[in-house]
């Protein structure tokens, strides 16, 4: 009887601190030996030329949300989740909506319900709360907490989902007793609003008005009245998708001051800009509805100075903000509302299958950021953030055997036709990169190879997260 279910052998194992020649031994799902040679195994996989890395986690993703009326997000948890083993993920995280008005106990369980059985990778599911009434901070969110959904997103903008400065409070306050982690949209609401009235007012309604909609300020104004409640509460918290040079100097400002403010930056602010927003002359002038996502991507400087953050440790993740509708759609981009302003079209793009190759290859193809560095950013850094770790997040004797992969030099570009999400196109079309993952091994389970998926839907499991057994909120 062999010792192990599985060998990988001949690879670079790389974690958030090392890089080293190992072989792997797993058995259950897990990995139990990481040394120089393991023993026999039922199937030996060969990994030469190859790095072993943890499998991606994606902990901002948005999978069958509603989104208003009229639209349908191009994903479900199965197209969702089989997108994400294609790219080299074993763990995704998306929100559970409180619609206003509703319990966000009753949301919760049915969003789960519709997880259940649909995946290929594991999930672990955040809250959004958009309603904090009594009820809902009084016993249905340290409910939900308890049950294993240990964190949440609160919005500063969104008519739906914006919650005032004393809502924040609360919910912040709420968190720290609880031991929960609080993930923050930070725009302002009032000032969206502003530039979009006076936008439409002058006849900008195509989707570059977006981004003129929402300027650095708003993100950077925001970012800091965040931030600003943070210290009050003596909450942690994580500033989500930021895009830009002047949100981020305000993590680095209160970071310095010893504040723990986290930070999360999403691909589309590396390699996209505002100017994508504008199509391509007026062919179709909707082209740039494609791109529109919330905060906006900015430009080459700010790009820049987001690589910076990231080398110098200010970002902790970089997560996708997968937000997949499709463009040629009546329910998607080019709803009928979508069609007369910007202020319509469904915010987000798609992005959960491209995070890895797009990051792997500017950042380390091109030398910007270690093989550590890329490892801790996708994978480490997420399960250590929200609850995870170390049972996922790294390789070592104990964790899940979620590993990928990856072949540094493979020169790829990236196809609409090539991936497996529910939307219609990538902002990345014809985007060429240099790293490509080649096999998803979930709980030594291989699920995906050379773009092909070979598990199914309910392999992946919804897990539930415990909160610090002392209820000390997360570091
Ligand atoms: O445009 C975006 N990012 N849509 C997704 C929702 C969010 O705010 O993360
Ligand atoms: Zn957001
Ligand atoms: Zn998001």
């Amino acid at each position: 009887m062999p010792e192990f279910d599985l060998a990988i052998r001949g690879g670079t194992v790389a974690t958030a601190s090392d890089t080293f020649p190992a072989e792997i031994g797993i058995r259950d799902g897990r990995v139990v030996a990481v040394a120089e040679r393991v023993a026999d195994a039922a199937r030996t996989i060969d990994a030469r030329g190859l790095l072993v890395l943890p499998g991606g986690i994606d902990s901002h993703v948005h999978i069958a949300q509603a989104s208003g009326p009229g639209i349908v997000m191009a994903d479900d948890f199965a197209s969702a989740t089989r997108a994400a083993a294609a790219g080299g993920n074993t763990m995704v995280m998306p929100f559970a909506l409180q619609p206003r008005g509703a319990s966000l106990r009753e949301a919760t369980h049915a969003y789960r319900a519709k997880a259940e059985g649909q995946c290929h990778v594991d999930v672990a599911i955040h809250l959004i709360v958009s309603d904090p009434t009594p009820a809902v901070l009084g016993q249905e969110l340290p409910a939900l907490i308890a049950e294993g959904y240990t964190s949440f997103k609160v919005f500063m903008t969104y008519d739906d989902l914006v919650l005032n400065d004393r809502q924040i409070l609360d919910v912040f306050d709420l968190a720290r007793r609880e031991g929960a982690r609080v993930m923050v949209h930070a725009e302002g609401y009032d000032a969206i609003r502003y530039m979009t009235e006076k936008l439409e007012r002058a006849g900008t309604t195509r989707p570059y008005g977006h981004a003129l909609s929402r300027p650095a300020s708003v993100e950077r104004e925001a970012a800091h009245r965040a931030i600003s409640h943070a210290e009050l509460v003596d909450l942690p918290i994580v500033i989500v998708h930021v895009s830009g040079r002047d949100a981020m100097e305000q993590i680095a400002w209160a970071q310095a001051r010893g504040l723990k403010i986290h930070a999360e930056t999403c691909p589309q602010y590396l390699t996209l800009t505002a100017d994508d927003m504008k199509g391509i002359g007026d062919a179709d002038p909707m082209a740039g509805a494609r791109y529109v996502c919330s905060p906006p991507p900015r430009d080459a400087d700010n790009q820049e100075a987001i690589w910076s953050g990231i080398r110098r440790g200010i970002f902790d993740v970089v997560s996708s903000d997968h937000c997949p509708f499709r463009y040629d759609d009546p329910q998607g981009k080019l709803n009928p509302r979508g069609k007369t302003s910007f202020r319509w079209v469904p915010n987000g793009i798609p992005g959960i299958e491209t995070r890895l190759p797009i990051l792997f290859s500017e950042g380390v193809s091109k030398g910007r950021i270690s093989l550590q560095r890329f490892v801790a950013l996708t994978a480490t850094n997420h399960a250590r953030l929200y609850g995870l770790y170390p049972r996922k997040g790294s390789i070592a004797p104990g964790f899940d055997a979620d590993i990928t992969l990856w072949d540094p030099n493979r020169r790829e570009t990236i196809r609409q036709e090539n991936l497996h999400h529910g939307s219609d196109y990538t902002p990345w079309e014809g985007f060429s990169v240099t790293g490509w993952p080649v096999m998803t091994i979930a709980r030594g389970e291989v699920i995906a190879e050379e773009g092909r998926i070979l598990s199914r839907p309910g392999r992946g499991a919804v897990i539930r997260r415990a909160v610090d057994p002392d209820g000390r909120p997360p570091a």
